[in-house]
């Protein structure tokens, strides 16, 4: 029985790594840094399988699709963790960002997502890392947000059409992780309101998707703000969020 975590090499993916290796005989842990895998595999030993992937390279995750089917492991988590943001307007990204972010943030998630189907069985488990900017629109990190609403839509469908197999979005606000800029280039220090610790992020994500939650946000502040993005106008709240980030551009 295995678990195949996507951003192993990163803060939240080792910690998911760190919760599960026991509960499998085996991690596939998939990254691009291989100091990073080997650190994983210097502390866990053989229950690490170290697969180097890039998941914005199509190529790559289909030949990662195709050694799960050629594998056909007892998949019992499948995280969906890895994933790229960067705040500034849409013209400022080149046609390549945008295009490695997609395939980063959905597609590769979508696509191992069907690849790893066929091999969990009643009771596995499906985790898509998203973050609460899926529950609005934010300007200024728009592409992100759009990746992370495709994300959490898709998961809660997924969830209904496999009854079997518990499919979690996970959205946390603010993570303190290597993601997040300290500082922007003036020298302004960027306030993060609401920000949690990686192990808290994973430790509400595996009690939620054991409960059978469809999603997972770890912190009162951003149930509150999933809350606000039902009952008040998207348009109101996106001139709050552009308003307060509009400084750290
Ligand atoms: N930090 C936050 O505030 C926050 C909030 C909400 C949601 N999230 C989500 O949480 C997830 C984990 O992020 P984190 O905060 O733990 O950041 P992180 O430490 O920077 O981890 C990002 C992970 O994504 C992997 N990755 C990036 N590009 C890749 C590529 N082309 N191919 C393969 N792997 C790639 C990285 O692997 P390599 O380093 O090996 O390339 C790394 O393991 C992401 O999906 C992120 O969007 C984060």
């Amino acid at each position: 029985m295995i678990a195949i975590i996507t951003g192993a090499t990163g803060d939240i993916g080792s910690y998911f790594v760190r919760k599960i290796v026991n509960e499998v005989d085996l991690v596939w842990a998939i990254g691009r840094r291989k100091s990073a895998l080997d650190s994983l595999v210097e502390r866990f030993g053989d229950k690490i399988l170290p697969v180097i992937t890039d998941l914005s390279d199509h190529d790559s995750v289909i030949e990662l699709c195709k050694k799960i089917e050629g594998e056909k492991p007892e998949i019992r988590y499948l995280i969906n963790n890895a994933g790229v943001a960067r705040m500034a307007p849409v013209s400022d990204f080149t046609l390549d960002e945008i295009s490695n972010m997609l395939d980063i943030n959905d597609k590769s998630a979508t696509l191992l997502c069907r690849a790893c189907l066929p091999y969990m069985a009643k009771g596995s488990y499906i985790l898509n890392v998203a973050s609460a900017s899926a529950f609005q629109p934010n300007p200024y990190i728009a592409l992100y947000s759009a990746s992370k609403a495709y994300l959490l839509s898709f998961t809660r469908s997924l969830n209904v059409e496999n009854e079997d197999i518990n499919c979690t979005a996970v959205c946390p606000g603010w993570v303190d992780t290597k993601m997040l800029p300290k500082k922007t280039k003036d020298g302004i220090k960027i306030s993060y309101p609401g920000i949690v610790t990686a192990d808290k992020v994973v430790n509400t994500a595996l009690k939620d998707c054991h409960k059978g939650k469809d999603v997972s946000v770890c912190s009162f502040y951003y149930r509150y703000m999933m809350f606000l993005s039902k009952v008040m106008p998207h348009r109101t709240l996106m001139r709050f969020w552009a308003k307060a980030v509009r400084k750290y551009l």
